[in-house]
């Protein structure tokens, strides 16, 4: 089967550990893995250390991101209670706003009412809020965007009474958008039985159900496939309070596309869960003369084939259809025969 042309695919949801965790990985690393794996913009969390929450912390991971990105990045402000009077600052050096409303892994957490309303009323109009929000939270951040009238996207959807109060929302024309990550579609808590903290992260994987839930919703209501790429060490997940979090960058593209040889999505879907709807709902400038060029054959997922710092994927063993074989970005090869041969320093930063 002849190669299949994609465009370069973005990726709202990536843990690139700059600054305080680069021991899992860094810019350099977090983008090479994004190229390895057809993703050629990648969105980066703020749950750093120190978190990106004050305009020192952000623009230093600016820099460092100018220096040493392989693939284009933009940053997420993280939203702090204890910062929230600096937050119109963040936004020079900021593509969205991230409010975590549960827990998980790093520091960032907004559990008040009056660090919302901050959050809603004093960040731009023209940049999105994210939100970490599981079970009733979802109905808190739904509630917010009809307050504020303004847009949130929901990361990372994982249970079946989520993706359905989400969808009953959009029903009554809410301006809420949300993303799923290829774990929470492709693994249930059976696989935490088996994987035990290698499956472990926030939020955990789900039911039967819920899985069927998401797939279910895939072609409505789910706007984008967002990786969620929390790398941590072997080490850490085998210690005595092992972080939650798994790699995703490149496993996404060859799960999803096994999905489109299966008749579960169409490869026109994939490019908009993928590229167009993520492009759209943050607002992102277009990559020119870019593309992902995926070869259809059949390719067994390994740990050791991983770019990614932390060396080890929860689908190690796993058969995709494919992989990438070449990616070109603003008219450079930067992936030939499924390696990357850019430089850091050759993405961009956004906003530029
Ligand atoms: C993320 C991390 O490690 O930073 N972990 C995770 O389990 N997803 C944090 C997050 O996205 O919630
Ligand atoms: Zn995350």
């Amino acid at each position: 089967m002849s190669d299949i042309i994609l465009p370069g695919l973005i990726d709202v949801h990536t843990h690139l550990r700059v600054p305080g965790g680069e021991h899992k990985e860094d810019f350099a690393t977090g983008t090479a893995a994004a190229l390895a794996g057809g993703v050629t913009m990648i969105l980066g969390m703020p749950n750093t250390s120190p978190p990106l929450s004050t305009p020192e912390a952000l623009q230093n991971a600016y820099a460092q991101a100018q220096a040493d990105a392989r693939c284009d990045v933009g940053l997420f402000a993280g939203a702090s209670p204890e910062q929230i009077d600096r937050l119109p600052e963040l936004a020079s050096h900021a593509v969205a706003l991230k409010i975590y409303l549960n827990d998980t892994f790093g520091p960032l957490r907004v559990e008040d009412v009056p660090t919302l309303r901050a959050c809603f009323q004093t960040w731009p109009e023209d940049k999105m809020i994210a939100m970490h929000a599981e079970k009733q939270s979802v109905a808190v951040g739904i509630g917010l965007a009809a307050v504020y009238g303004r847009p949130v996207h929901f990361c990372h959807i994982s249970r079946k009474e989520e993706i359905e109060l989400i969808a009953d929302a959009k029903m009554r024309g809410l301006p809420v958008t949300c993303e799923v990550t290829p774990h929470h579609l492709f693994m249930d808590e059976t696989d935490f039985a088996r994987l035990g903290p290698l499956g472990d992260m926030r939020p955990v994987l789900g039911t039967p159900d819920d899985v069927a839930a998401l797939w279910a919703h895939l072609n409505d209501t789910v706007d984008c496939i967002a990786t969620d790429h929390a790398p941590h060490t072997l080490a850490e997940k085998w210690s005595e309070t092992p972080p939650p979090g798994v790699a995703g960058l490149e496993t996404s593209l060859g799960l999803m596309m096994t999905a489109v040889t299966q008749n579960r999505l169409s490869l026109d879907r994939l490019i908009q869960l993928m590229h167009a709807n993520p492009r759209r709902i943050y607002n992102l400038p277009e990559q020119p003369d870019t593309r992902v060029e995926f070869e259809m054959t059949p390719t067994v997922i390994r740990n050791e084939a991983m770019v990614s710092k932390c060396g080890w994927t929860p689908f190690d063993g796993v058969e995709a259809v494919g992989r990438v074989k070449r990616v070109v970005l603003r008219g450079e090869v930067v992936v030939e025969g499924g390696k990357v041969i850019c430089q850091p320093g050759f993405g961009q930063v956004i906003p530029v």
